[in-house]
């Protein structure tokens, strides 16, 4: 039964378990032989038609979307905004000539991304809704649904929905630009690229106990923390910071590495966690500068990179992916970390205070 324990004594560990099991199932459902994308021809005709992209999402699907915009914009060319729905409802933003509309939601019922959806169907903007949940809320009322396919998630952090969100946006991204001849999307190797990301997952979580001690010995003990990163990074920097705060309740903050000097900086004191993700090429040394203004105002300073942008006395090492997809596995350490800094303190991992799996207020 998909959705129960076993021996895990939390479903979010079971989750960032599976993940690696999930990536191989967007492969083989969404990818043929030679690795081209199989998705609706409808979906493939009509995001190919617009001349801007909008998604739209809440909490950790949010997040996933802000890995989308790169994915789409440089795989597809097509211009692309990201914005929490729950501000886009009642502040709609300015639209292009012919925009399309992807509403990221695990659960498909967040009443916020609803609000945008209702209005996207007066206005007549062709949408699309990624869910985990067939039948559910926001696949009915959106033009074309794609599923998710990530397995029930029952704890109220998502994981998994979360790498599956990014996977499949890959996907979409270059079925989208194949379809317009990009050649970024042409020479993109996801069914590689995916692959890697499944073994890639597998080695993090396999080594998930040198992951519990940083927690044990940096995190537990602290009232706040910072994830810090560039580019792609800064996007699974905020991840990474909701995960840790929802489930640790260590006040944590995700920020882009090099504005924590324009004002932030100051709340570093002697032992604060300053967790940095290193997989943004362009950035890396420029990140490596930052984590050195924070090391020398005393922060504990967590390193986790990508192995070919690796120094000597890094704290993780990471397997290579594409840069696009290296969410897929940066994210993970973030969730281990969180899961085991709220384990260790004695919280109910899966259930936080004050949090519910999906909303459906406004
Ligand atoms: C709730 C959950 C979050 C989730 C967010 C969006 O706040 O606690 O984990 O990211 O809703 O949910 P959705 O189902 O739309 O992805």
């Amino acid at each position: 039964n998909a959705a129960s324990k076993g021996t895990y004594e939390f479903y979010m560990l079971k989750e960032i378990d599976e993940q690696p099991g999930v990536m191989r199932h967007l492969s083989q459902d969404y990818l043929d032989d030679a690795g081209h994308p199989v998705v609706d021809k409808n979906i493939v005709d009509a995001m190919s038609k617009a001349d801007r992209l909008y998604i739209f999402a809440a909490g950790t699907s949010y997040h996933a979307g802000l890995v989308g915009k790169d994915l789409f914009e440089t795989l597809t060319g097509i211009p692309t905004e990201v914005g929490y729905a729950s501000e886009a409802g009642y502040h709609f933003p300015m639209m292009s000539k012919n925009p399309f509309f992807i509403f990221l939601s695990q659960s498909g019922e967040t009443a916020d991304s609803r609000v945008v959806l209702k209005e996207a169907n007066k206005r007549g903007i062709p949408s699309l809704t990624m869910t985990n949940v067939e039948g559910s809320t926001l696949s009915r009322e959106a033009s074309y649904t794609m599923l998710l396919k990530a397995g029930p998630e029952i704890a109220v952090a998502s994981t998994k929905a979360y790498t599956a969100q990014v996977a499949l946006q890959a996907i979409l991204a270059k079925a989208i630009g194949e379809n317009l001849a990009n050649p970024n999307a042409k020479n993109f190797a996801l069914k590689e690229e995916l692959a890697l990301a499944a073994e890639g997952i597998q080695q993090i979580v396999d080594g998930k106990e040198k992951i519990k001690k940083l927690a044990d010995e940096y995190l537990i003990h602290s009232r706040n923390a910072f994830y810090i990163g560039r580019g792609i990074d800064h996007a699974v920097a905020l991840e990474g910071a909701l995960k840790l705060k929802e489930v640790s309740y260590i006040q944590t903050e995700g920020f882009a590495a090099a504005e924590l000097k324009h004002g932030t900086i100051s709340l570093i004191e002697e032992g604060t966690p300053v967790i940095a993700l290193i997989s943004d090429p362009i950035t890396a040394d420029l990140t490596r500068g930052n984590i050195q203004e924070v090391a020398s105002r005393g922060a504990s300073v967590i390193t986790i990179a990508a192995k070919k942008l690796a120094k000597y006395g890094d704290t993780l090492v990471l397997p290579n992916i594409d840069y696009l997809l290296s969410p897929l596995l940066t994210v993970v350490p973030t969730q281990l970390l969180a899961y085991y800094a709220s384990k260790d303190k004695g919280l109910d991992v899966d259930k936080p205070r004050n949090l519910a799996k999906s909303v459906t207020v406004e």
